[in-house]
């Protein structure tokens, strides 16, 4: 019994632990923001990156800032992320991030988010 609450304990300390090492960086995202996103939606997000200048009117990539047609919580953020537009309905023209782990895609969003009104 008393082996058995031990294991329970370090069992429970080492859970709570591993969701403590990895809270979602922000500042780590908006470095890929830049590399990856900017270009289209812009630094603030406002839609407004050098390649959204190409893209034609009605398929413009999203002002950021505002309501999402599909990516509306992090479960669906992180679904676009990994199969782009195309996986979940949206535009081709919003590229899939499948090559990014999943702290990198957790990260992004965190990004993403402070770009929000
Ligand atoms: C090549 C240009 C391009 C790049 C690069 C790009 N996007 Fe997009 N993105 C788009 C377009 C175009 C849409 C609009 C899709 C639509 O309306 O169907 C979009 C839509 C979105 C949306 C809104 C989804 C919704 O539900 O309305 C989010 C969020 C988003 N992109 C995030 C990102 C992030 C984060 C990155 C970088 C990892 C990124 N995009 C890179 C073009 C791009």
């Amino acid at each position: 019994m008393k082996i058995q609450h031990t294991v329970i304990a370090v069992v429970s300390v080492l859970l709570a632990n591993s969701s403590a090492v990895f809270a979602a960086d922000a500042t780590k995202g908006g470095a890929l923001y830049a590399q990856r996103c900017s270009m289209c939606h812009g630094d603030k997000g406002a839609g407004d990156g050098p390649v959204a200048a190409t893209i034609p009117e009605g398929m413009k990539p999203r002002n950021l800032t505002e309501t999402y047609k599909y990516a509306t919580d992090d479960a669906k953020f992180k679904e676009l992320l990994q199969k782009g537009g195309a996986g979940v309905g949206l535009s081709p023209l919003m590229p899939a991030q499948s090559d990014l782990k999943a702290e990198d895609i957790d990260n992004i969003i965190a990004f993403v988010k402070t770009l929000k009104k």
